[in-house]
């Protein structure tokens, strides 16, 4: 029986942190074995905030050298750059006739996202879900690991899948999300009401994956917490709650367990312990990528390979869908 696939993308907009990490890329490497799997640099999605060019380029490999450090193997799975793949432009276009202006408007992201872009409300910004939506089904995924701020994003998908399927006839597979337990909403470190961001202006809110041993110890005891200075596992504590649920995360013990086990004690004992486990799952990462960095022209040879294993599997897509709507 031929395998499943999973495919998912990340955003080369900044340092991934350790959402990111627990969200999403932890959960890539776990798939590999058993899915036949893609990952992308999903820099067309970038574009829809402004970027700097020269430092999008370079994020751009950067990404895809997180995806090696992280444990990703281009000999199991496809990577690749979005952009390299123009059947995503393609097939992103079909997609938008058979998509809603009402439905798009729904969508929190784009609500959220405008809020803070109101000086280039670009109608990409608007359209992106649609985008994600081509990704996903130029490849006919089953399977798409993700953080839960991405659910609305995987129901759209689903939806534009199925239409189109009963417009044009059986085209599409419409794909499942899996979301991590612990890690699927990592929330800010300075504020634990919202999800920690790649581009939260305050440094002290994220971790990254490349942030180096000091400066993660410094940023976990910087955390804010609360003045209860009792040790639970609840919503009242949400800071808490993040560091635990972070904690679970990396250690893969229940949260709950853990809390348990420092009830009594301290905030300092909990977060200087957590700087240590994050320090210690993240170090080897942080050594494998800046050996990768040196060798620019390894990585660009995966990404270039991994798009042209993308493309033959993508445009035999484009192909049927071209047929279905009357282009071929
Ligand atoms: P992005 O940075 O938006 O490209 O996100 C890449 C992946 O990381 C997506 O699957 C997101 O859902 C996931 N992700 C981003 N931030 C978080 C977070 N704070 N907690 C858990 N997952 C996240
Ligand atoms: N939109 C996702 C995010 O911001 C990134 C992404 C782009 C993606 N294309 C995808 C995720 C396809 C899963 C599948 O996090």
């Amino acid at each position: 029986m031929a395998r499943k696939i999973a495919y998912s993308g990340v955003q080369p907009s900044g340092g991934l942190t350790i959402g990111n990490y627990l969200g999403a890329v932890s959960n890539f490497t776990k798939l590999e074995n058993d899915y036949d799997c893609l990952f992308n640099v999903a820099n067309m999605h970038a574009i829809t905030v402004e970027q700097d060019p020269a430092e999008l380029r370079r994020k751009n490999i950067e990404t895809l050298a997180i995806f090696l450090a992280a444990g990703l193997s281009p000999e199991k799975s496809i990577l690749f750059i979005q952009s390299d793949c123009p059947e995503h432009a393609e097939l992103c276009w079909v997609l938008n006739s058979v998509t809603y202006m009402g439905e798009l408007g729904r969508m929190t992201q784009f609500k959220d996202k405008s809020k803070k872009n109101e000086d280039n409300l670009n109608s990409a910004l608007f359209t992106y879900p649609v985008l994600m939506a081509a990704d996903i089904l130029l490849y006919n995924t089953n399977l798409v690991p993700v953080g839960d701020d991405q659910r609305q994003h995987i129901e759209i998908t689903r939806d534009i899948a199925i239409r189109f399927n009963n417009r044009y006839g059986e085209t599409f597979v419409v794909p499942e999300a899996l979301y991590s337990k612990e890690g699927a909403r990592i929330m800010s470190l300075q504020n634990p009401d919202q999800k920690m961001s790649k581009s939260d202006e305050d440094e002290n809110a994220t971790i990254r994956m490349l942030d180096e041993p000091n400066v993660i110890i410094k940023k976990v005891k910087r955390a804010v917490t609360d003045s209860l200075a009792e040790i639970n596992y609840s919503d009242e504590q949400a800071g808490l709650k993040n560091l635990f649920n972070i904690y679970g995360a990396f250690t893969g013990e229940k949260p709950e367990e853990i809390a348990n086990r420092y009830s009594g004690q301290g905030y300092g004992v909990l977060k200087n312990d957590l700087g240590e486990v994050i320090v210690e799952s993240l170090s080897p990462i942080r050594e494998t990528y800046n050996k990768l960095m040196s060798d620019i022209p390894y990585l660009e040879k995966v990404a270039r390979e991994g798009a042209e294993k993308a493309s033959k599997i993508a445009s035999k897509t484009i192909d049927k869908v071209y047929r279905k709507v009357g282009f071929r």
